[in-house]
């Protein structure tokens, strides 16, 4: 049998809903040399990344580490480690990433309420506060900050607030949200929140940093049943992650070696320059589809920066325009997903795509295949 060549990737530029681009540098770090999951250097460089990451979530959470796998397991560890069969949990579900969330808390064994509003619409705190009524002791309320399927931001503090009131912990997704626009966990008293590399870090996908507040931790280590997971039981990996270094896994040694250097990039950039440079590609971006006829079709006031969900024009063959722009100018954008599909692209600039040669190269394609 003939064994393949040697993988040669397109030199594709990556518009779509994650992963982004991934700077030089970033893929440099991952080229190098192996050392052990415990050897003293990457335990030096184990804590670099707790500490970065800490800097980046905007917390203080001693409990802050990357879990070992892609955002999805960064939503289990929270799950598994906060919710306990029979508790009672409140999630938002504005798009594909809530529903994912339920379906978690589901297998958790949790009673989940779901708080609905339409797809690329956020979720209100009204709408929290009325399902919260209806719970009689809520243990969580969930939410998904930068929905990538819709492209809606949803203001989080109030929720918070109505979660802690309730005697409930908050709980936040920030997967596309973190590193491309403010996410302040300790001000908006996020109990839980996780994210995942490939987007505005712009990091390959692989890790999922995560951060609980004492009082989850609190929560998570006083349970009364065993965490249903053994790989994210919180107990036996903070024993690595934590002064112990008790071998539990085999740290993806590799992607950690990435993560570093891409923190070290984002906070050598700063969060508030970061952030900015999100919000004026996106306003770039917006003003140039504007020119072409093209709107943003998620709600107005909440807008991602960082995933443009564009309305496909009547007549439009969705799909066509997305195989040309792949097939004659290497650019990869994203489709609609659930009753959003065939309706919408998803343009994203997370991270190292977002500047403003990609946002006139995306542009000036799609002029010439519209138009063709
Ligand atoms: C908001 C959100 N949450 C969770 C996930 C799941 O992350 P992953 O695909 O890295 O497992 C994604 C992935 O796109 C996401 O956009």
């Amino acid at each position: 049998m003939e064994v393949p060549r040697t993988f040669d990737p397109p030199p594709r530029l990556l518009m779509g809903p994650g992963p982004s681009d991934v700077a030089p540098a970033v893929l440099q770090a991952m080229a190098r040399p192996l050392v052990g999951h415990l050897d003293p250097s990457f335990v030096h460089l184990m804590e670099e990344i707790k500490s970065m990451l800490r800097q980046v979530f905007l917390t203080r959470n001693e409990l802050t580490f990357p879990v070992s796998g892609t955002g999805s397991a960064g939503m289990e560890f929270c799950f598994v480690n906060l919710v306990e069969p029979g508790d009672e949990v409140v999630i938002g579900v504005n798009g594909v990433f809530g529903n994912r969330m339920c379906d978690v808390a589901e297998r958790c064994g949790a009673h989940v309420t779901k708080v609905e509003a339409p797809w690329g619409h956020i979720i209100t705190p009204h709408h929290v506060a009325e399902a919260l009524k209806k719970v009689s002791h809520p243990k969580l309320v969930a939410i998904v900050h930068a929905e990538t399927s819709t492209g809606a931001l949803t203001p989080v503090e109030e929720i918070s607030q109505l979660a802690h009131q309730a005697g409930a912990l908050f709980l936040l997704d920030t997967v596309t949200s973190l590193g491309g626009c403010p996410v302040r966990v300790d001000d908006w008293q996020v109990d839980a929140v996780y994210s995942g590399t490939q987007k505005c870090l712009s990091c390959p996908p692989g890790l999922a940093p995560v951060s609980f507040s004492p009082r989850a931790v609190e929560i998570a280590t006083h349970r009364k049943t065993k965490v249903q997971s053994w790989y994210l039981d919180l107990n036996l990996l903070s024993s690595y992650w934590g002064q112990e270094r008790v071998y539990h896994h085999t740290a993806p040694i590799t992607m950690n070696y990435g993560l570093h250097e891409a923190l070290r990039l984002v906070l050598q950039e700063r969060l508030e320059n970061r952030w900015q440079r999100h919000e004026q590609n996106h306003l770039l971006l917006k003003h140039g589809l504007a020119e072409l006829g093209l709107e943003i079709v998620s709600q107005p006031g909440h807008q991602l920066w960082q995933l443009n969900a564009v309305g496909v024009p009547p007549g439009v063959d969705e799909l066509a325009v997305r195989k040309f722009l792949l097939a004659d100018y290497n650019i990869e954008i994203g489709a609609g997903l659930g009753p959003l599909k065939g309706k919408i692209w998803r343009i994203g600039l997370m991270g190292e795509t977002s500047k403003k040669e990609n946002v006139q190269t995306v542009l000036s394609a799609l002029r010439k295949i519209l138009k063709k």
